[in-house]
């Protein structure tokens, strides 16, 4: 079975061919350096992007790929959570695509989507924990299989990735910054009095990133000197203070993922991996802290390659192609689900044979 996949819901427009649950080929249009000249995704610029590549880089991808669309048996699209706006072009232009093909739709959970990514590189052993940590989301699932996630924690307020981000903004480093907190702070100690601990020592699930981001710009305002003169993304030099704040952010992030994520795990030991998904498992001591945490306790730690933690049309078809072989699909009245709304399983459900 061939699916393609459909990526729209932030600031990426990405498609890509899955075939029996490998990567045929992905095209991707960035739109980073666009929104980092007003700090932050601009939504209207990013639905008018999408309008743009979504056509050309389809072309292109079946030029590159050499599969033919007649081939295609599915089209996924990300339905949401994400930009409304940026939403509605990419389920649109599957809904155009699936009609004129012939073939059918399937509306994909962006978030299911990116906990799931991994299993393209290795098995996923179910039942799993699943940690979402993106520019949008800051979220702890209990994953019984690939259709059932019962949500276990959330941020109460700002994602971890917001929180690297104003982190980042508050020193001038280019946006989204928190590639360059992790790099700036790499091999650096962490000053861990800096920063307080984000609800890592209070009992519940939930994550809270807000204080962390009042006490960072505090601290820069105390110590002015930490900000950077405008540089071009290539030319960043930290200075010791810098990096020291940097790795010190890094620090609380992870101290705060790390509790939450091995509180989890010890109400449900049943659980026998932990999948860590989104843009903020590219950290760098993100990862090796969860990492380590898990060899510890013996449950496996599966975090996907970076290009599979970021937003990508891939892990939209690999989900996507699961959901066509169990039966799931929907009609033309499929709606986006902009941000804060939940996702429903408005699916309809098929026999399908076996195999
Ligand atoms: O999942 P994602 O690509 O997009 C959505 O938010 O849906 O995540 C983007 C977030 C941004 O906040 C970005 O700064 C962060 O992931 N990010 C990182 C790293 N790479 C990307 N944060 C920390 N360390 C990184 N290496
Ligand atoms: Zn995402």
């Amino acid at each position: 079975m061939i699916c393609l996949g459909v990526e729209t819901s932030c600031d990426e427009t990405a498609l890509a061919l899955v075939r029996d649950g490998r990567l045929v080929k992905e095209k991707m249009a960035s739109q980073e350096g666009l929104h980092s000249l007003f700090g932050g995704v601009v939504p209207e610029l990013a639905s008018r992007e999408h309008l743009r590549k979504a056509q050309a880089l389809f072309t292109a991808l079946l030029d590159e790929s050499g599969v033919a669309a007649s081939r295609i048996d599915c089209v996924a699209v990300a339905r949401g959570p994400g930009l409304l706006g940026s939403l509605l072009v990419g389920v649109n232009f599957a809904k155009g695509l699936a009609l004129g093909l012939g073939v059918r739709l399937i509306g994909v959970n962006h978030l299911h989507a990116h906990l799931l990514a991994a299993g393209i590189e290795r098995e996923i052993l179910f039942p799993a924990l699943g940690l979402l940590v993106s520019g949008g989301h800051t979220h702890l699932y209990l994953i019984e299989s690939p259709f059932e996630f019962t949500l276990l924690g959330r941020t109460l307020d700002d994602a971890a990735g917001e929180a690297l981000d104003k982190a980042a903004k508050l020193v001038n480093l280019p946006y989204p910054g928190g590639k360059f907190i992790d790099r700036l702070g790499q091999g650096v100690t962490p000053d861990e009095s800096l920063f307080p601990g984000t609800l890592a020592a209070h009992a519940g699930l939930d994550f809270s990133f807000s204080g962390l981001k009042s006490a960072a710009a505090r601290h820069v305002a105390a110590h002015p000197g930490l900000r950077l003169p405008r540089l071009p993304e290539e030319g960043v030099a930290a200075s010791p203070e810098l990096a020291v704040y940097c790795a010190s952010i890094n620090h609380a992030v992870a101290r705060s993922l790390r509790a939450k994520t091995l509180r989890s795990l010890e109400a449900h030991p049943q659980v026998r991996s932990l999948v860590v998904a989104g843009g903020v498992a590219a950290n760098s001591m993100i990862r090796a802290v969860l990492t380590k945490m898990c060899k510890k306790i013996g449950v496996e730690a599966i975090i996907p390659q970076m290009s599979l933690c970021t937003d990508n049309a891939v892990m939209i078809a690999f989900l996507g192609e699961r959901m066509a072989r169990k039966g799931l699909f929907h009609d033309m009245s499929l709606e986006a689900v902009p941000r804060g709304r939940p996702v429903p399983n408005d699916h309809a459900c098929e026999a399908v044979e076996a195999g």
